[in-house]
């Protein structure tokens, strides 16, 4: 049996419909985990869920199921993990990968409900999903928990103020959780990626891979496959003794000093001069 094989596991991945969640499920279904495809529409979680049972179902049980939740709903996180634990029996991995970025621009200039709300929605609704599976993980002997942060949280990105201290405190929440939920055998990590390919980043105008690759030492921008790798790893009995890390997943983006890691003015570019133009909107890049 390989190191990383996640058969008779079940995983339940928030954000899981496009970019970096639909890569990880696709993994996760892959190495022989049973999958909650979890978004916030429906359609679009059956539609995936179909995708994976016909791609890796053939020879097993249903192995995907879709249950939709807006992860800034709070009791939408908690039918999440009841709905999941109810239909596998059980849960043995979460992935919160779901996001909010509503504003993008100078700290200045960002509304205190924003700020308030890309706060509450990132950091303490990820805190509560993780305490929603805990007794199902329990039940049944341990789990792992991995927060998907971001680049952002561990080093500044003026234009990305609220978010950045969101994502900082979701690699701190992993510390902290991670001695808490010991005792249960739960797991608790955060994977950082820098800037990866996808729709949520190519619609915010940011997808010049030439540009993008320059900030980057490996020379390349991620693809959701980078990030799936990081996930299985920590989630399989490879990475089962890795507790409270952040592991950045960046091409060696965090490694650099500030002066050559291009930040700010790198963003400065990438999102144009007039910041304020850029904010607003949901669809922003969440680098
Ligand atoms: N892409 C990057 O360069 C990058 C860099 C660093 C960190 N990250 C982090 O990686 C994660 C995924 O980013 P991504 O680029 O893959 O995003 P994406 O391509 O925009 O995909 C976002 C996924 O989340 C779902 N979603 C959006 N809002 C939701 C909500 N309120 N509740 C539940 N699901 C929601 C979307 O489906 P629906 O719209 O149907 O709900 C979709 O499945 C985020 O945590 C982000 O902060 C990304």
């Amino acid at each position: 049996m390989s190191f990383f094989d996640l058969s008779n596991k079940v995983a339940v991945v928030t954000g899981a419909t496009k970019g970096i969640g639909r890569g990880i499920v696709e993994r996760l279904a892959e190495h022989g985990a049973s999958v909650v495809v979890s978004s916030r529409r429906q359609a679009a979680c059956d539609e995936v869920a179909a995708e994976l049972d016909e791609d890796y179902g053939k020879n097993c049980m249903r192995i995907a199921h879709g249950v939709a939740c807006d992860i800034e709903r709070l009791e939408q996180i908690e039918r999440l993990a009841e709905r999941s634990a109810e239909h596998f029996d059980g849960i043995d991995i979460l992935v919160a990968n779901a996001a909010v970025l509503p504003f993008v621009g100078a700290s200045r200039d960002t509304p205190p409900a924003l700020f308030e709300r890309i706060l509450t929605k990132n950091l303490h609704n990820s805190f509560r999903l993780c305490q929603a599976v805990r007794p199902h993980m329990a039940r049944r002997g341990g789990g792992s928990i991995v927060l998907i942060g971001s680049l952002a949280g561990l080093v500044p990105f003026p234009t990305l103020m609220a978010y950045s201290i969101a994502k900082a405190g979701l690699a701190h929440l992993a510390r902290c959780l991670a001695d808490e939920f010991a005792p249960d055998g739960i797991t608790v990590n955060c994977v950082s990626p820098g800037s990866i390919r996808t729709a949520s980043s190519a619609r915010s105008g940011v997808d010049d891979d030439n540009r993008r690759s320059a900030a980057v030492p490996l020379q390349r921008v991620g693809e959701p496959d980078d990030i799936a790798g990081a996930v299985i790893y920590l989630a399989s009995a490879a990475g089962s003794y890795v507790t409270g890390v952040t592991l950045p997943v960046d091409g060696g983006r965090s490694q650099l000093s500030p002066a050559d890691r291009g930040v700010p003015t790198t963003h400065r570019r990438l999102w144009g001069t007039d910041l304020n133009a850029a904010s607003g909107s949901a669809d922003e890049s969440l680098e």
